[in-house]
């Protein structure tokens, strides 16, 4: 466990850092992620940051970044429009930083959502609670890989559910038949899938760290909504907390598998990696294992199963985008 106290004198170190760090962050317009950012952009000099918002949510987030531009005049933070439910749209974000930096230090990924109300298919045919979740984060993280390795000390934070990995329903990885499909099978599904899937990304790039963090109850809108529906979890952490952590877990040597942003704490110590190579972090910051699951998983070759279904998925929609596209010129 690491305290507050820490997390805080290590993110006030972010200002020593070199200068120019670039980082994406999807899912910033509200919560962990947004507090994440904040935090971020104030701390770091001359940071060139990209925050993805969904149309809805465009004017709410320019109001933000406005707000972080003034806090930090050497910050350049730029929104990319973007839908971080639909596959094809995190294409386009990646393509746009792409053309703009050949670095990335830090992808934070924490869209997503539970849909407590149901499953409504986006036009992609994925239910979004899983896509936000999972299948987008995943496409970000592969295709950003490039870039990610360019960078001295290069980190991906996630947050979302590490350590509570589960079973899955194996012959249905997607849960389509709606008697598979819960609002709690597919966060499972979403959450155990998105292990798996970086733990292969994690051994094929040794130098890069990834960090799989659950945040515990944070008291969110997402939180909020949740309430509506029965979920009231007791002790929830504040936004601003879990956003001076996100920002601890994210540029701490302390989640580095090579040493380059901020020196770990003194008397805290590196972090174990989990069985499978990566952080598996609990809500203030200690490693966790969920090797009961995951072991099992990879000894049986569920990881291949998933990260095979996965490219069968990204393969399907970029298929069925060319067909639409070439409809469009006729
Ligand atoms: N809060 C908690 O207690 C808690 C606990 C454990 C895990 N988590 C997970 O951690 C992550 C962050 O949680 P949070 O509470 O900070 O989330 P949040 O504030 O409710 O939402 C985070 C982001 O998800 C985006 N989003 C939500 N639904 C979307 C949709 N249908 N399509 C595209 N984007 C969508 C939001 O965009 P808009 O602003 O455009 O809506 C926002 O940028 C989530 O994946 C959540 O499941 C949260």
């Amino acid at each position: 466990m690491v305290s507050l106290q820490i997390a805080r004198q290590s993110n006030a170190r972010i200002s020593s850092l070199p200068r120019g760090l670039v980082a994406l962050f999807v899912g910033a317009t509200s919560g962990i992620g947004q507090s994440t950012l904040q935090n971020f952009a104030q701390h770091a000099p001359s940071p060139r940051i990209y925050s993805v918002a969904r149309p809805q949510t465009v004017a709410l987030h320019e109001s933000q970044l406005a707000a972080l531009r003034r806090s930090n005049p050497t910050a350049k933070l730029n929104l990319i429009q973007a839908d971080a439910s639909l596959v094809s749209e995190i294409d386009k974000v990646v393509n746009e930083i792409m053309q703009k930096e050949t670095k990335l230090d830090l992808l934070v990924v924490s869209a997503g959502f539970m849909a407590f109300e149901g499953r409504k298919d986006t036009r992609e045919g994925l239910d979004p609670s899983m896509s936000t979740r999972y299948y987008c984060r995943q496409r970000a993280v592969q295709l950003l890989l490039p870039l990610l390795k360019n960078a001295a000390s290069p980190r991906i934070l996630s947050v979302l559910a590490g350590g509570l990995e589960a079973e899955l329903n194996e012959k249905d990885l997607d849960l389509k038949d709606p008697r598979n499909w819960s609002f709690w099978n597919a966060s499972v599904h979403a959450a155990t899938m998105h292990t798996l899937s970086l733990e292969r990304v994690a051994r094929e790039n040794p130098g890069l760290s990834i960090i799989h963090w659950l945040p515990g109850p944070v008291d969110t809108a997402g939180l909020r909504r949740a309430a509506q529906f029965g979920m009231r979890p007791p002790n929830q952490m504040t936004e601003a907390e879990a956003g001076e952590r996100g920002l601890f877990c994210a540029t701490s040597d302390r989640y580095g598998v090579r040493a380059g942003l901020v020196p770990a704490p003194e008397g805290v110590g590196p972090a174990n990696r989990s069985g499978g190579g990566i952080f598996l972090l609990g809500p203030l910051g200690e490693s966790t294992d969920n090797e009961g699951v995951l072991a099992t998983m990879r000894e049986r070759g569920i990881d291949k199963v998933v990260w095979d279904f996965t490219q069968q998925v990204f393969a399907n929609i970029a298929a069925n985008g060319s067909h639409d596209a070439s409809k469009d010129e006729l």
